[in-house]
């Protein structure tokens, strides 16, 4: 169970409503490297991971699904206070007779989330690694995203989102030495 806190991991704020940035940005909501898939994989591995890495994989998972509230706050604060023809300007247009503003699991090219963006092989390592890359993915598409906008609010979180994929590629590299000082064997990069 989760005992929870309302409020944000880190503050959201942004300068202007920015649709075309929203549609953007989903891409870390509803995509392949974004945070839903970050967090359901990791809440799923943890089940058949060793005894030790159990208690980070809920960790990180947690802090994804908090970073996932960050994106929605995000997506939302862009789009609230937008026209129809804003949208309709911002390529949004197939968006919004779907949803109107309301929050989807989709990408930036409109593309629903799905389960095949994740994997649970049940070998440590090799869900280890998939982590690693996942968290390597998701810093590199912050930093294409933080490129596409000169609002330095949104850069601001952005960046802070970014660190902690550096922080969790970090932790899930220690757990695979943890794994292999256990097996007594190396592994070769
Ligand atoms: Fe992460």
């Amino acid at each position: 169970m989760w005992v929870y806190e309302k409020k944000l991991q880190y503050p959201v704020r942004v300068s202007k409503c920015d649709p075309r940035m929203a549609k953007l940005l989903i891409e870390q909501y509803g995509g392949a490297d974004g945070e839903l898939a970050a967090a359901l994989r990791y809440m799923n591995q943890r089940y058949t991971i060793p005894d030790k890495i159990i208690g980070l994989l809920t960790d990180i998972s947690t802090e994804e699904f908090a970073h996932l509230e960050m994106i929605a706050t995000m997506v939302y604060k862009l789009t609230k206070d937008a026209t129809v023809e804003q949208l309709k300007e911002a390529g949004m247009a197939p968006y919004y007779v779907n949803h109107d503003r309301a929050l989807f699991y989709e990408n930036a090219g409109g593309v629903p989330f799905t389960a095949t963006y994740i994997q649970a092989k049940g070998d440590p390592i090799a869900d280890l690694y998939e982590d690693i890359a996942a968290e390597e993915k998701a810093r590199a598409t912050y930093q294409w995203l933080i490129d596409m906008t000169d609002d330095v609010d949104i850069q601001d979180g952005l960046k802070f989102l970014r660190e902690r994929e550096v922080v969790h590629s970090l932790r899930f590299r220690e757990a695979v030495e943890i794994l292999k000082d256990e097996q007594g064997k190396k592994t070769v990069f």
